[in-house]
This record gives C-alpha cells, sequence and structure tokens, in this order.
C-alpha cells in the first residue's frame, strides 16, 4: 500500500522533464528524484575507472557503488564517495555511454531498489524513461512529455552553449537520436507510455505553458482524492 504521493514524469532527452519537475518539487515542497542523474553517475564512474564496457564490474560498481543525491536551488546534486560530481555527469562523454550503460538489468535492479526506497517515506517528484511504467507503476499521477527531436536537440544546444560545451546542433541531434533508440529499444524496461499516464507534447509550448498544463492535471487529481475522503 502507497501512504505518500508519487509524481511520475518520463519522456525522452530535453523532452521537458526537469523543467517541470523541479518547478512542481519546489512548489510543492516533495523530494525531486532524477533518476537520469543515477544512471550518468554510474557511467561516469565506469569511464573514470576504465570498466565502461565490462558488464560485470559496471554490475559490480553498481551494487557497490556510494551514491547520494541531493537538490538544491535547481540543481540536482550528486556525489560519489562523497566526491561531488555535478557538473561531470553531464557531459558530452557521459551523453555518449549512459544509454548503453542502462540497458544493463542488473545496474537497473539496483538503481532501481534505490529509487523506490524514496517513496517509502517521502512524497516525491521523480522522472527519467521507467519511473511511471516499472518503477512507481502505481503513482498517484503519471505524466508523459514528448517533443519533437529537433526542437530537443536545439534546447540541449543551448544548454551546453551556455556552458561552454562546444558542440553543434547536428552533433547533439545525433546524440539524442541515438540516446532515444538505445533507450526506447532496449529489452529491459524500454522508454514507453503508461497506458494511464497524461501525455503532452511541448513541442510548441513554453515552459511556462507546460506548467501550466501539467499544474492543472495535479489539481484534478488532488480535488479527486479530497472528494474521495469521507467527511
Ligand atoms: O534523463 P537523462 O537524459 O539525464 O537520462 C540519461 C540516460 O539515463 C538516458 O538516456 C537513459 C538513462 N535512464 C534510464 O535508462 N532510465 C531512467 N529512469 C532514467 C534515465
Amino acid at each position: 500500500m502507497q501512504n505518500f504521493i508519487i509524481i511520475a514524469i518520463d519522456g525522452p532527452a530535453a523532452s521537458g522533464k526537469s523543467s517541470v519537475a523541479k518547478y512542481l518539487a519546489d512548489k510543492l515542497g516533495y523530494l525531486y528524484v532524477d533518476t537520469g542523474a543515477m544512471y550518468r553517475a554510474i557511467t561516469y564512474y565506469a569511464l573514470e575507472n576504465g570498466i565502461v564496457d565490462d558488464i560485470d564490474a559496471l554490475i559490480k560498481a553498481a551494487r557497490n557503488i556510494n551514491l547520494t543525491l541531493g537538490y538544491e536551488n535547481g540543481t540536482t546534486r550528486v556525489f560519489i564517495d562523497g566526491e561531488e560530481v555535478t557538473d561531470k555527469i553531464r557531459t558530452p562523454e557521459v551523453n555518449a555511454k549512459v544509454s548503453d550503460v542502462s540497458k544493463i538489468k542488473e545496474v537497473r535492479e539496483e538503481l532501481v531498489k534505490i529509487q523506490r526506497k524514496f517513496g517509502h517515506n517521502n512524497n516525491l517528484i521523480v522522472e527519467g524513461r521507467d519511473t511511471t511504467t516499472v518503477v512507481f507503476p502505481n503513482a498517484t499521477l503519471k505524466i508523459f512529455l514528448t517533443a519533437d527531436v529537433k526542437e530537443r536537440a536545439r534546447r540541449r544546444y543551448l544548454e551546453f552553449k551556455e556552458k561552454g560545451v562546444d558542440l553543434s546542433l547536428e552533433e547533439v541531434e545525433k546524440s539524442i537520436k541515438n540516446r532515444d533508440r538505445i533507450d526506447s529499444g532496449r529489452d529491459v524496461s524500454p522508454l514507453t507510455k503508461a497506458e494511464d499516464a497524461f501525455e503532452l507534447d511541448t513541442t510548441d509550448l513554453t515552459i511556462e505553458q507546460e506548467i501550466n498544463q501539467i499544474v492543472e492535471k495535479v489539481k484534478e487529481i488532488s480535488d479527486k482524492k479530497l472528494n474521495k475522503q469521507p467527511s
């Protein structure tokens, strides 16, 4: 029996998940869990230790890694063994490998265990690729975000540019398409829309418009819950 409210948001890279998830977490005071940051952290660790193509070593790392997530002022802060890796997990090198690491069943099992634990003691906003389908199939509200790949590439390109990362729009689009292909095509927990998820295409929406539509959905759910309570 699930006692806490869980709002789960899935969708491909740069579909608008993080913006709306952070907004809702701040507004509602819920814990924000960025599951992609966890897959990125394992990938970064594997790259640093030269084990990114060694499945057995990756599984061992996932079982033993000391991963801490925090959320502060709009940023998911990530630590491995106490060392901050917040920026290091969002590089083109990690992007190029993270989907391959995320295909490994045992790696997913370890991370899903940690993700579910967050829901034991907290109201949650959780985002990723399988949070509505596998991690929290009984989530209070499920949201599936999509957007045209060209628009998603444009958003990521601008983010990289702001950070001083020198990549062309074409390179960013190619990398996103590659991740889409692997994340949606893998055997274990592929990215897919849950039947009962609210689907929103954010291609032509500003962040404010996207947030407004989702806040409406959250209100609907809260009203339903209140109406169900005995007076
Ligand atoms: O959300 P993101 O772009 O930071 O996620 C990075 C990668 O991690 C994504 O391409 C696939 C993987 N991922 C996953 O397999 N399952 C999740 N729940 C979240 C992310």
